[in-house]
């Protein structure tokens, strides 16, 4: 017969997303509903070396699934990388009498999840909690739809003083290794050019079109970028414009953290709750060492060790999309 888990970890780790704090909910609540009891780990792993873990209640999380941010506070630990790190951290899971851990967080928290699993035999599960939704194997990573909907509602207003003025805008957004932040708030805002990691960028393309735009005194164009963009971001791409375009008034703004706060939307708030509870269901059934996506509205199981970044699988049909929308 399988062995009835007491007690369980939560944490949250990496960059934070709006929706972490409606997953942690959801986890306490359905741990508690099965008389699981739940210990909040703070910062991240950081928190489980310097022994920041507390006994949580159903009231620890009331009154939270609205806000950005983490209740449980987030960290990028390097201690945590070295195998010393994950030996001081298991003690104090052990002397909590800790026996699974729910980790929220990006693909480096899962990794950390794997190490921490195949050294000292912890059974883990994994919620997809990224703004920048570079996990492979999930339609949806918790934080994507309020940042994109935040960058959307930035850049809507920066076209307004754009079209004024009759300026070209470059826009950067997050993504230091994928682009889907760039990709669908480019989309959504009519963007002419969309730069992602993904693909190889062709500045002298964009140059050229932009040239002709001059040639017919259109000068209005929307750029949007993802920080990790080959080319450098959007400083660098001004930079190489302004040399192209003497004549033409460019102008950047770069978004960025203000992407990562924000009360989370209503989708935020649903797939994190739903995430929240099947982890839990998941790890009472015995299934663990893996992380918990949602792919054509099922809950999928994705190993661990798969949630290797999604670079380089963004279809042409959407960059076929933006190049016709955009023409
Ligand atoms: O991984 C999420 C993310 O927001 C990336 O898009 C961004 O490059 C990075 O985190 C920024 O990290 P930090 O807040 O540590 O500067």
């Amino acid at each position: 017969m399988q062995h009835k888990i007491k007690r369980i970890g939560v944490l949250t780790s990496g960059g934070d997303s709006p929706g972490m704090n409606a997953a942690i909910r959801a986890v306490v609540r359905t741990a508690l509903y099965h008389q699981i009891e739940v210990f909040g780990i703070r910062r991240g792993y950081q928190g489980m070396i310097d022994n920041d873990i507390f006994q949580m209640d159903s009231r620890s999380v009331a009154n939270i699934i609205q806000r950005g941010g983490t209740i449980l506070k987030t960290a990028r630990c390097k201690e945590f990388m070295e195998p010393a790190g994950r030996k001081k951290a298991y003690y104090h899971l052990k002397e909590h009498g800790i026996e699974g851990l729910v980790i929220i967080g990006g693909d480096g928290s899962f990794r950390g999840a794997c190490a921490l699993q195949a050294e000292h035999g912890i059974p883990c599960i994994g919620l997809a909690g990224t703004i920048d939704k570079d996990i492979s194997g999930t339609d949806f990573t918790i934080g994507f739809d309020t940042a994109v909907n935040t960058a959307v509602e930035a850049i809507d207003k920066i076209r307004d003083t754009m079209d004024a003025h009759d300026r070209i805008f470059i826009i950067e957004v997050m993504g230091r290794d994928a682009g889907y932040i760039a990709l669908h708030s480019g989309i959504a805002t009519g963007a002419e050019n969309i730069l992602i990691p993904e693909r190889k960028t062709d500045i002298n393309n964009i140059i050229q079109s932009l040239q002709e735009k001059e040639r017919r005194k259109k000068m209005v164009n929307l750029i949007v970028v993802a920080e990790g963009d080959d080319f450098g971001g959007a400083t660098e791409v001004q930079k190489k414009l302004e040399e192209n375009l003497p004549k033409a008034e460019i102008r950047v703004c770069i978004l960025g953290h203000i992407q990562r706060g924000g009360a989370p939307s209503c989708m935020d708030r649903v797939i994190a709750s739903r995430m929240g509870y099947h982890a839990v269901e998941s790890l009472m059934e015995g299934r663990y060492n893996v992380f918990v996506g949602i792919q054509n509205n099922k809950m999928n199981y994705i190993p661990l060790e798969a949630a290797v970044k999604n670079k380089g699988k963004i279809s042409d049909e959407w960059l076929q999309i933006v190049r016709i929308l955009a023409s």
